[in-house]
This record gives structure tokens, sequence and C-alpha cells, in this order.
């Protein structure tokens, strides 16, 4: 057998034609076509070359009268290799189909010596190279032809035009280049032509009117030049057309109309001109219409009602202008209507959504009329009119179009509200409203939207709460509802739409906090709420890890890692004293062995968050460690305090540390303060000050800082409050002792009963309380003493304003608040001072950051203007209705006009010293002068004021 294989091959591979003595020729053939072939699936073994005849072969067919194979079928054999000579000794072939296979190499031109062949079908294949132009020396009985999805190249050959009983030519799908054959036209059997998606170009040749057999043309997307032929009209029987995605100018030939058999007429993507005709309406037989991507311009002709078998109707991105014609009601098959990015204008058309039976009263005629004509758009799936200036509402029935897939009526003019219906659409997967003028709210309805996949609201004027129902909407992959007036908060329910992609809720008022919950959105790719008023803490995990900032920029309240600001409160358990360890850290730097400590709960603080805070209670226990040589007033205290994070107990537990500068922390058994919004002392830069009991009767304002995760290392911490604490001065709010754990730190300060200077001097209004002349000199002299004493001892305060100077139930000035500021990272001072001055006019110039260093002359600036504020009773920047006044600025152009002392507070009604007044504003000028050398150091500031005041009011504080 191997022999006889072997003769075969040398056989063949000697082109012996006449062995018909030893082989059928046939089988001959056939096994040298399998012997260059690789066949993996094995269709082939019935191929066996001791058979007498291929004729029972897998995919071989006999003329049963002459025994011969007249047909050889093996599409989608999975065969590669050549197509090989062999073949050529199927002398009477007629139909050669290898299609669908991995075939590679060039077509062979002796193919043409197969003269019987009528149909040679090696479409969706590899084949490469050109077409030979010998190929169709003799192809006058070839009816079908098809080489598409191939690799071939080159020129459709000439000779083609003597293939004159083709009826199908199918060249589809390949890189063939040139123009079109001339004698094209003269195959006249032709009833299928396809060359859509190659190369060619040029103009198409006149004379296609020959071809009037023709069914079937596609030249789609290649490069045809030209105008459309003008006698495409005498292809009578024509039912589909597709010039589309060439580069075709002009108008529609005239004989068009003639093509009333015509169901698929396809234009689009071509430069095509003019107006759509009136005839357009006499192809009766359409089914599809596409006219999308030309430049067709004016008003669509009414006719276009009589395409009673309409299904799909593009005339997108043309230059159309009026409205849709009304007579469209009729093409009541329509599927597809895409009519966008037009210049269509007038009412959304709204015989569009007449969709169910129309609600007349009932009548047996009526009724007879709807069964013969059937409700309107039922069927309707598609619907764009995007990007036209259409106005109008949306139709309230909108829900009625329950096959609507899509709907997309976008940038136009639409005013009105979202109609409720819309939760009707259930088969709706994308709904485009975006960039319209639609007020009102979003429909609770839109979840019965159960399909939908995509839902654009943007850049209109939305109001009211993203309803929670859009959580009934499991598919939604993109929910867009930026440019809105949203408000109200995130529902939790968005968490539970695990589809999502994309989000954009930008440029609202969303406030409230994110529900955790939206770390569980695993397929996020953007998450856009920026600019709203969105609080509390971001979402910790997955996607918001790595959360572009400017996805969540302005929103001034939110915290995290990632807007680089802490939380208010990071505890979301209650916090246990653990009674058992008074080191836990290890290390107690100044824990005193020669003081014999005893421990008993003698106090719980509890920091209760405050209502805006979601994050619970904050529980501090403090044990009292009663030292007995609690006459050293700077023996600090260590107590460890545990932070556990459930109710039950745990064994790795994150230890806190209170440290009490004086000695005798004496707590009330069982003292307990709720550290919540009641007891709020007021909130700053650097955080929440709450008021609460320690011992029987012993008031403290706790400061919870909220910028944690900007404070120095514990070490820098410690050593900085500790210089803080101590500092004692009557003018100055002490610092009594702190509490410290990586994720809270509370500073314990003095109580000041009376409320800050600001409160004195601007919060006032209702009574008639006003400062008196000699409470305010004792306040700018008390308030000077006390940062002269801070600067004495190097630290500087960073952060003057009234609202840091507290008033004592004497009237006293205590200056509080001071040197926070170290607590901060030297790099980032810069840009947290002026977060932390927030307080606009106090801020020295020079803390313009960068080249000037910052010193205590920055202090004196702000006390100059503290000085005018305590003087004038006007915050240093005051915004008038359209105008700001700048305090410093006013007193330095009262003192220049000579009518300074009209800036001394009115209420004093003349009852201060003018020789006083006048020197305190010079004073105040001075310290608040640009130059910050020209600024007086404190105690130069305190001799000048004890020299300012006048000797009377020195006795009369004396008594
Ligand atoms: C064609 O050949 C490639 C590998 O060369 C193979 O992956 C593919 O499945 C083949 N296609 C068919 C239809 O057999
Ligand atoms: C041409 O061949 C391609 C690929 O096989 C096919 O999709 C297309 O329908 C054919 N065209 C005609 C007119 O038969
Ligand atoms: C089509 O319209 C565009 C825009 O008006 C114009 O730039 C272009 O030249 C037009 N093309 C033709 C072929 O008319
Ligand atoms: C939001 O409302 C304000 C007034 O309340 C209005 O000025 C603004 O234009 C609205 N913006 C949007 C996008 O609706």
């Amino acid at each position: 057998m191997l022999f006889k294989l072997f003769l075969i091959l040398v056989l063949a591979a000697a082109g012996v034609s006449a062995v018909d003595t030893a082989f059928n020729d046939d089988v001959l053939g056939l096994i040298v076509f399998k012997a260059g072939l690789q066949d993996p699936m094995g269709k082939l073994v019935t191929w066996n070359e001791d058979d007498e005849t291929p004729c029972n072969w897998f995919g071989v067919k006999c003329n049963p009268k002459t025994n011969r194979v007249s047909e050889l079928v093996l599409d989608g054999f999975s065969l590669s290799g050549h197509i090989g000579r062999g073949l050529l000794r199927l002398q009477f072939l007629q139909i050669l189909s290898l299609a669908n296979n991995n075939f590679t190499g060039t077509i062979n031109s002796a193919l043409s010596h197969l003269g019987n062949l009528q149909v040679i079908d090696l479409s969706d294949n590899s084949l490469s190279g050109p077409i030979p132009e010998q190929l169709f020396l003799q192809c006058g009985s070839i009816r079908v032809l098809s080489f598409a999805r191939n690799n071939l190249i080159g020129n459709i050959p000439q000779s083609l035009t003597s293939c004159f009983s083709l009826e199908l030519l199918n060249f589809s799908s390949n890189h063939l280049s040139g123009t079109l054959p001339s004698g094209l036209w003269y195959l006249r059997e032709l009833q299928s032509l396809d060359l859509s998606d190659n190369l060619l170009e040029g103009q198409i040749p006149t004379g296609i009117q020959n071809l009037y057999d023709l069914r079937f043309v596609s030249l789609h997307k290649n490069r045809l030049s030209g105008k459309l032929p003008e006698d495409i009209g005498g292809c009578l029987l024509l039912k589909s057309l597709d010039f589309s995605e060439n580069i075709l100018s002009g108008g529609l030939p005239e004989s068009m109309q003639m093509l009333s058999s015509c169901t698929y007429l396809n234009l689009r993507g071509n430069f095509l001109t003019g107006e759509v005709p009136r005839w357009i309406g006499e192809l009766k037989n359409l089914d599809t219409l596409d006219l999308s991507a030309n430049n067709f311009s004016g008003q669509l002709p009414s006719s276009i009602g009589n395409l009673q078998f309409l299904k799909k109707f593009n005339v997108s991105t043309n230059y159309l202008t009026r409205n849709l014609p009304e007579s469209m009601e009729n093409c009541n098959n329509l599927l597809s209507i895409d009519a966008s990015h037009n210049r269509l204008t007038g009412n959304l058309p709204i015989w569009i959504f007449k969709a169910a039976m129309p609600s007349v009263p009932f009548s047996s005629y009526r009724l007879e009329e709807n069964l013969s004509s059937p409700a309107s758009f039922q069927g309707l799936q598609v619907l764009d009119l995007s990007s036209n200036i259409f106005s109008g509402h949306i139709p309230s029935n909108v829900g009625e179009l329950g096959n609507l897939q899509l709907l997309n009526i976008s940038r136009n003019h639409l005013v009105g509200s979202i109609p409720r219906s819309i939760g009707e659409l259930k088969s709706a997967y994308a709904l485009d409203f975006s960039d319209n003028q639609l007020s009102g709210s979003i429909p609770a309805e839109i979840g019965g939207a159960i399909s939908l996949k995509e839902l654009r609201l943007e850049k209109n004027f939305l109001t009211g709460e993203i309803p929670v129902k859009i959580g009934k909407c499991p598919l939604l992959t993109s929910l867009i509802l930026s440019h809105n007036n949203l408000t109200g908060s995130i529902p939790a329910a968005v968490a539970n739409l695990s589809n999502l992609v994309d989000v954009d809720l930008s440029f609202n008022k969303l406030s409230g906090s994110l529900p955790k919950e939206l770390t569980n959105l695993s397929h996020l790719l953007s998450f856009n709420i920026s600019h709203n008023h969105l609080e509390g803490e971001l979402p910790v995990g997955g996607f918001f890890n790595a959360i572009s900032p400017l996805s969540i920029s302005h929103n001034p309240s939110l915290c995290g890692a990632v807007v680089n600001r802490s939380c208010p409160s990071v505890h979301p358990k209650p916090i246990v004293l653990n009674p058992n360890s008074s080191d836990a850290n290890g290390n107690s730097p100044s824990h005193n062995h020669h003081h014999e400590i005893i421990l008993s709960i003698s106090s719980i603080i509890a920091i209760g968050a405050a209502s805006f805070i979601l994050l619970g209670v904050v529980a501090v226990t403090i044990l009292n460690i009663r030292a007995r040589s609690s006459q050293s007033r700077s023996a600090a205290l260590v107590l460890s305090v545990r932070e556990d994070f459930s109710c039950s107990p745990k064994t790795n537990s994150d230890y806190g540390k209170l440290v009490m500068f004086s000695g005798d922390a004496e707590f009330v058994v069982g003292a307990q303060a709720l550290l919540n919004k009641d007891c709020e002392l007021g909130r700053g830069g650097f955080g929440v000050v709450y008021k609460t009991v320690l011992r029987d009767g012993y008031l403290v304002a706790i400061k919870k800082l909220t910028v944690t995760s900007l404070i120095k290392s514990r070490e820098d911490f410690e050593s900085e409050v500790k210089k803080l604490g101590q500092i004692r001065h009557h003018n100055l709010v002490a610092l009594e002792g702190y509490y410290w754990t990586t994720s809270l730190q509370l500073l314990i300060y003095e109580y000041v009963p009376n409320g800050s200077l600001y409160k004195h001097l601007h919060d006032r209004t209702g009574d008639n309380y006003c400062l008196s002349w000699r409470q305010r000199f004792k306040i700018v002299l008390g308030m000077a003493k006390g940062l002269a004493y801070l600067h004495h001892n190097n630290i500087i305060h960073y952060n003057l304003k009234s609202t840091n100077v507290l008033i004592d139930s004497s009237g006293k000035p205590k200056v509080g608040d001071y040197g926070l500021a170290m607590l901060l990272p030297m790099l980032d001072r810069c840009i947290l001072s002026s977060k932390i001055q927030s307080a606009l006019g106090y801020m020295a110039p020079e803390f313009a950051c960068k080249t000037v260093t910052i010193t205590e002359k920055c202090d004196v600036y702000g006390f100059g203007i503290l000085v005018l504020e305590v003087v004038t009773g006007k915050r240093p920047v005051e915004y008038m209705e359209d105008d700001v006044i700048v305090l410093c600025d006013m007193v330095r152009v009262a003192l220049d006009e000579g009518t300074v002392e009209r800036c001394v507070d009115e209420r004093l009604q003349l009852n201060f010293r003018v020789e006083e007044a006048i020197p305190v504003m010079k004073l105040g000028l001075i310290c608040a002068s640009q130059v910050p050398s020209n600024r007086p150091d404190m105690n130069e500031v305190v001799n000048i004021l004890e020299l300012i005041q006048s000797p009377s009011e020195v006795d009369e504080e004396l008594e």
C-alpha cells in the first residue's frame, strides 16, 4: 500500500495523466489531493485508495450515469494545507466547495482546466496572493464564484467579465484593490454581487441597469467615489442595496424610485447631499432604510409614512431640520428609530409614544379598525433622538413602549419631569436623558426598569434624592447623575448594585456620609462624587483605597486617608480600661517607682460621638492613680486605657495612654460625662472641644484632635505636649493632660467658663450687653501678657483669633490653643497653617509660606488685629452686601483722615477714654505692619500698653 501511494505521488508529480489502466483517475486525483492536507478531525478517513471508485467517500458525489465525481463539498472539515493539483484530475467536477477550512497558499490558475465547474466556493479560508487572470479563461459554465473572507490581494481580473453565466460573485472581505472591472455589468445573469469590505476605489461604472436579474448588491466598505449609478433603477428586482461606507457624493438618483422590490437600502457613511426625496415613499417594501452619516439636509418627506414595512429607520448624523413627519405613525412595524445628531426641532414626536391601543370610547367600528391595524409602536426596541433641538416634555406614557431596549433623548431641550412610567420599561437596558432641562426628582419607579444597565441623567436640573429603589436594577453598570441638584445622601442600596462599573454623582448637593458597603462594588472603575456636600469617612478598602483624589474633591467634610484628612472619630466601639495593666506599652518613661500607685476605677469619661459622627460612642475610662506625693505638680501619671473594638474582651488590645501633668488628678468615682454635641464648646482647625467634669465639680475642656493623621510620631507629640503642659500663666489656658493612641488624641485643658472673646464682641447682638472700655483694655493687656510669656518660652501661638481667647469669670482673658502647630510635622506646617489659621484677617502676610520663616512676629500681627477688633467691635473682615471691609485698612484710612475715634465700638456710646483708645489703635496698626521687622515684640507691647493706661485706671485696678 505504501508503495502504491508512492507510485501515485510520483505519477502525480510527473503530471502523468493516462493511468486509467492502473487507477480510476478520480481516485488518483483525490488521493493526491488528500496527501497534501492535514485532516485533524479525520474527516477524510473514508478516502481509501484501494477503493475502485470514490463515489462513496465522505464529501464526494458522483454522476450516477458516468460514475465520475461531480461534487466535492468539504465545507467546515478543518482541513489545512494547499489546494493541490490532484483536483485537476477530476475532469467532470461541477461543484467544488472547500469553504470554511484552513486552506493556505495561492489560488491555482490551473483550476481553469476543469471546464465543467459551475460552483467554486473557497470562502472562509486563508488563501493569499492575487486572483490569477488565467483562472477565468474558460469560465463559461461557472455560476457561483466565492472567494470571500480570504487574504487575497491585487485587482479583480478583467477576464472575470467573460464568465457570462455567473449568478453569484462574492469576493467580500479580502484586500482587493484597484477599480471595478469595466465589463462587470456585462455579466447579465448576475443576481448577487458582493465585493464588500475590500480596498476598491474609483467610480462605479455606468451600465448596472443591464443586470436586470440583480437582487443583491453590496459594495459596502470600500473606497469608491463619485456618484451613485444613475441607472440603478433599471435593476427592477433589486431587493438589497448596500453602498455604505464609501466616499460617494451627490444626491440619490431619481431612477431609484423604481426599486419597489427593495427591502434593504443602506447608504450609510458617505458624503451624499441634498434632501431626502419625496419618492422615497415609493420604495414600499423597505424594511431597512439607513441614510445615516451623510450630508442630507432639509426636511424628511412625509411620504416616509408610506413605508409600512419599515423596521429599521436610521437617518442619524445628517443635517436634517424640522421634525420627523407625523405620517410615520403609519410605519407601525418599526423596531428602531435613530434620528440622532441632526437639527430636528419641535416637540418630541409624541406619535411615537402612542403605543398602546388608543384610549377612545369603545365602539365596534373602532375595535375592528384596531384589529386590522394593531397598536403602533408596541414593538419599538430602539429610539434614539439624541443631539437634536427637540423641546417639550417626555410623554407620560413613555412606559407603554414596553419592548424598548434603548431610549436616548439626550442633548435636546426637553423640560418637565421624568415620567413615572419609565418603571414599566422592563426591557430597557439603556436610558439616556442627559443634557436637557429636566426638573423634578428621579421617580422611585425607576426600580421597575429591571433590565437597566446604563442610566444617564446628567446635566439636567433634577432635584430630590437618589431613589432607594435604584437598588432594584441589579444589572446596572453605569449610573451617571452628575451636574444636577440632587440632595440627600447616597442610598446604601447603591452598594447592592454589584455590577456597577462607572458611577458619576459629581456636581450635585448630596450630603451625608458614604455607605461603607460601597467597598463591595468589585467592578468599579470610576466613582466620581466630587463637588457635593458629602461628609464623614470614605469607605475603606477595595476600589476606594486607590480612588483618584479628583473623584472626591470639593466635599469639604469628607475625611479619610485619601483626602489626607483624618476623621473626627475613628472609634467604632468603646474604649475600655484594662485594669490589669498599668504599663501595657512597655514604655512608661515617667513611671515613678517612688510613688505607690493604687489603681481603681474612679471615673469614666464617655466621649459620645456627636450625632454627626456615625461611629458610635467612644468611652475613655480613666484609672485614677492616686499618688501619695501629689505635691509634685509635674509628676505625670501613666495610665493604661484599652481601646476595645468589640464588646467582648479581646486579647490583642491597643493601649492608650493618659497623662495628667498635675499629680492630684482625683476623679469622682463613677463620674461620667458624655461628650456629645450638647456639651460641645466649639470647634476649630485642630478639633472639637467638649466640656466635661473630671473630679467632683472640676470642669475640664477636652479637645479631640481631628488632624490625627497629620500628627507627629508619639515621641515628638509627647515632648511637644509636655512642653506646652509646663506653660502656666494666668492669661493662658492651661493644658492639664493628654491622652494618646495612634488613632485618638485628646488634649485636656483647664475649663474657662465665660466663653470666647469672639462671643463677647460679636455674639451678643440680642441683649444690651457690651464690654466696657475698662474691660476691653484689660483684655488687650492680658492677651499681650499671655503672648509675651509664650514667646519668652519660645512658643509661637500660630493660631491667634478672637475665638481662641477665652474670658474667665472675672473678665480676665486667657489665650488658648497655643502651639498646636508644633504637633504637626514641620513640612506640613505651611499648608496646615493656612488651613488652621482659616480665620481670615488674622494671618500675617508672610504666612504665604515659602520664603519667609515664621517667627513670633506673625503672632504680633494677629495680636494687632485682635486689638483693633476689641476696640472697634468689628470682625477683621466684614462682609457687607456688595463689599468687603478689611478692619485694619479701615482704621488706617480713618487715622490718616483724622477721624479714628469714630472707629471705636459705637455701642460704647462715647464711654471710653480717647487718650487711651487712639494710642491703642495706633499700637494695633503698628503690630499689624506688613513688614515683620516693623512690628514690636510682645514685651515692648506690654510696656507700651502699661504706659498708655491712665494712672487713674491703674489705681482703680489696684483697689
Ligand atoms: C485553523 O488553523 C488554526 C491554527 O493554524 C487553528 O487554531 C484553527 O482552529 C483552524 N481553523 C479551523 C476552522 O479548523
Ligand atoms: C459572501 O460571503 C460572505 C462570507 O462567507 C457571506 O457572509 C456573505 O453573505 C456572502 N454574500 C452573498 C451575497 O452571498
Ligand atoms: C458635508 O458637510 C460638511 C459640514 O457641513 C462639510 O464640511 C462637507 O464639505 C460636506 N461634504 C460634502 C461632500 O458636501
Ligand atoms: C441648582 O439650584 C440653583 C438654585 O437653587 C440654581 O441656581 C442652579 O442653576 C441649579 N443647578 C442645576 C444644575 O440644576
